[in-house]
């Protein structure tokens, strides 16, 4: 694998790597020097186009851990507001030299551009693209799962429930979350008003409803999608208080769920509106520690992409200290 652009990309095979070498990443944060020295002398440059607090930061925390040279660039305040086009920042970012770019972009599509007009040698990671997918985003949360939900001796996550609900036609989130559990082994439904389903929902490896409560009482896991009303350009929904009544996630609906069961959300959220802050805030959510799962994912996937790991081996990515 020279670049991550899908969570349809990945196999099984190479979805359990990347979850497996988090797992041993994961302790470095809790190291009194949270750093390796695997990725020194490497340049890992973060390309965000569209705005981003935790992706990017994540991303910034993953290369330093690993002693990578990182360059933050955002679109805001630099030669892009001139004009400048993907293909001119990507040939000036070249120049510099850069092993790994991760890119965010409000156009779907515009990391895959990247990297096959082959505009940069290094490795692209899809930060997250349009409505398109944010392949990182479903891993951390696989990761997540996996810790709380698998079995014993399942490296995956067979025949676990997973529920997505809200605003899955703006969500890249759900369709890379939809591709990567289904390689996993789990089940998923997606939970929406009709408005808010995208066309061809029917050749995703799930199964929809509209009824909330009767998907809950099944689900090991529900993560709640934040409704986009930034991609909004009609009504899709009567009201802010109907959406939430029938779609929203509060104490009294989180009855239904199974005991075990845990509650996501990729961030950021609108609290009052598709989860209550008392839901948000509760012991069986897991948002904060998808936050924290996060680094040592993105960790994962640099070392794995960029660290020069041959595919045989089996060296533990978290020894050494810097
Ligand atoms: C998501 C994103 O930007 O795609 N957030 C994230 O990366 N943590 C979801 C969202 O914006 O609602």
């Amino acid at each position: 694998m020279r670049h991550l652009l899908s969570a349809g990309d990945l196999n099984r095979a190479d979805a359990v790597r990347i979850l497996d070498t988090a797992e041993e990443l994961l302790g470095v944060a809790s190291r009194p020097i949270k750093k390796l020295p695997t990725l020194r002398g490497r340049t890992v440059v973060n390309l965000f186009f569209e705005d981003s607090t935790r992706t990017r930061i994540s991303f910034e925390a993953a290369a330093k851990r690993l002693s990578a040279d990182v360059i933050n660039f955002s679109a805001k305040g630099s030669s892009v507001s001139k004009g400048e086009s993907l293909k001119d920042t990507a040939l000036t970012l070249q120049a510099m030299g850069a092993d790994a770019v991760i890119v965010r972009h409000q156009h779907s599509g515009a990391p895959h551009r990247l990297a096959h007009m082959q505009w940069t040698n290094g490795a692209v990671i899809n930060a997250g693209d349009g409505t398109h997918e944010h392949p990182t985003q479903a891993l951390l949360d696989a990761f997540t799962m996996r810790r709380h939900l698998a079995a014993e001796g399942d490296d995956g996550l067979e025949g676990k429930n997973v529920t997505i609900v809200g605003d899955v036609l703006h969500s890249r989130v759900a369709r890379s979350n939809a591709l990567l559990l289904h390689t996993l082994g789990a089940k998923v439904t997606l939970v929406a008003p009709p408005t808010l389903l995208p066309v061809g929902v029917e050749s995703w490896p799930v199964e929809t409803s509209y009824d909330l409560d009767a998907s809950l009482e099944k689900a090991d896991a529900v993560m709640m999608l934040r409704v986009q009303a930034e991609r909004m350009n009609a009504s899709y929904f009567p009201s802010a208080r109907e959406y939430s009544r029938r779609y929203g996630l509060d104490t009294a609906r989180m009855k239904r769920l199974p005991d075990h069961a845990i509650v996501m959300h990729p961030g950021p959220m609108n609290r009052g509106m598709e989860i209550t802050a008392d839901v948000a805030d509760h012991v069986r959510s897991v948002i904060v520690e998808q936050v924290t799962n996060g680094v040592a994912v993105r960790m994962a996937v640099l070392y794995l992409l960029v660290g020069g790991a041959p595919a045989d081996d089996t060296s533990d990515p978290a020894e050494g200290t810097a």
